[in-house]
């Protein structure tokens, strides 16, 4: 089979083919026969600034069970599954965790189970993390990511009541007004339209700390990027605001049945109609390397799949 990995030598973020032999589910694992992977910011982000040695490729991947691992039973060969795979997720076949595999329910894409499941996941959990009131004010930053368009439905469709949407470039304004966005910033703009209520911060790093400053009394920023950053206690203790860290493999490992109830709520406000995926772009396996650079150049409107 085909399995795309990162060159351990060579310029940050290269990528190597190779045919290898199909995985082996270990004890509590799925074979899946994959029919799409997600590309996610946290994957390509530590190819390009570490770029120091190996790293196994992590994504969302869907499609079917074709070998169960030992005393696998919550499964059964030909179910279509979807989840996040956090090694060799860019190959025809992978090993999924049944921790983290849900079923795709009947009638969905491969690649439209990619663009739902992880993003949906992280966006409910993050906006959960929130403690969100009804009808009070949003802002999303990286709001046309995989998981930003999934906290627009969300904060849309759970009460939410001003959803504003901040991102860097003009060319992603009329996309995430068309996702839900009542207004939309850029992060260059002098002002952010605040306070807010609620801040989902899928970017971090030098935006951090403006965003803080956008809170209103009591408000909640919820830091899920992979962006990292800085916060003056100050600029909390001034406003009575709190900053909340959310991280979804965390959850899935130390709280499953929170994390379960995600997954049916998931799939529950998909089915109704809630939340629709968006995919930027369908980009063969082979061609990784291109969906890489259309994630780090900040292009993509939506997710980025690749297809075996
Ligand atoms: N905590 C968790 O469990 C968890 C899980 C998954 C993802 N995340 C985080 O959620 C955020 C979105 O991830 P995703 O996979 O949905 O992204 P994605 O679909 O790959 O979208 C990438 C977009 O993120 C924005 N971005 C923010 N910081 C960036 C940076 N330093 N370099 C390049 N692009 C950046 C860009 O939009 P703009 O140019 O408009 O900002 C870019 O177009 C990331 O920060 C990721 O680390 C967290």
């Amino acid at each position: 089979m085909l399995r795309i990995r990162h060159k351990a030598e060579g310029k940050p973020g290269a990528l190597l083919a190779e045919r290898v032999d199909r995985p082996e589910p270990a004890a509590g694992e799925l074979l899946v026969r994959v029919g799409a992977i997600g590309v996610t910011l946290p994957t390509v982000r530590k190819l390009w600034e570490r770029g120091d040695g190996p790293v196994a490729l992590g994504g969302e991947i869907a499609g079917e069970v074709v070998a169960l691992g030992p005393g696998v039973e919550d499964f059964a060969l030909g179910e279509h599954v979807t989840g996040l795979c956090f090694a060799d997720a860019y190959a025809e076949f992978a090993v999924l965790s049944t921790a983290m595999a849900s079923r795709v329910p009947a009638g969905v894409t491969a690649v439209d189970a990619v663009a739902v499941v992880r993003s949906g996941l992280v966006a409910l959990g993050a906006y959960e993390a929130a403690r969100p009131q009804l009808h009070e004010s949003v802002l999303v930053t990286a709001a046309a990511s995989g998981v930003g368009v999934m906290a627009l439905q969300y904060a849309r469709a759970l009460g939410a009541g001003r959803v504003v949407a901040a991102v860097s470039s003009r060319a992603k304004v009329d996309f995430v007004r068309w996702m839900g966005a009542d207004e939309v910033v850029r992060y260059a703009d002098a002002d952010w339209g605040g306070p807010y209520d609620v801040i989902l911060d899928g970017v971090g790093g030098d935006l951090l700390a403006p965003a803080v400053r956008c809170l209103a009394p009591g408000g909640r920023l919820v830091a899920f990027s992979s962006g990292g950053g800085a916060v003056e206690a100050h600029e909390l203790l001034l406003r009575g605001a709190s900053l909340i860290g959310f991280q979804m493999r965390a959850v899935a490992a130390g709280q499953p049945e929170r994390h379960a109830r995600w997954q049916r709520e998931l799939w529950q406000l998909y089915g109704a109609g809630t939340l629709r995926p968006a995919v930027h772009a369908q980009i063969p396996l082979s061609q990784a390397a291109r969906a890489h650079a259309l994630v780090e150049r900040r292009r993509n409107l939506g997710k980025v799949v690749l297809v075996p």
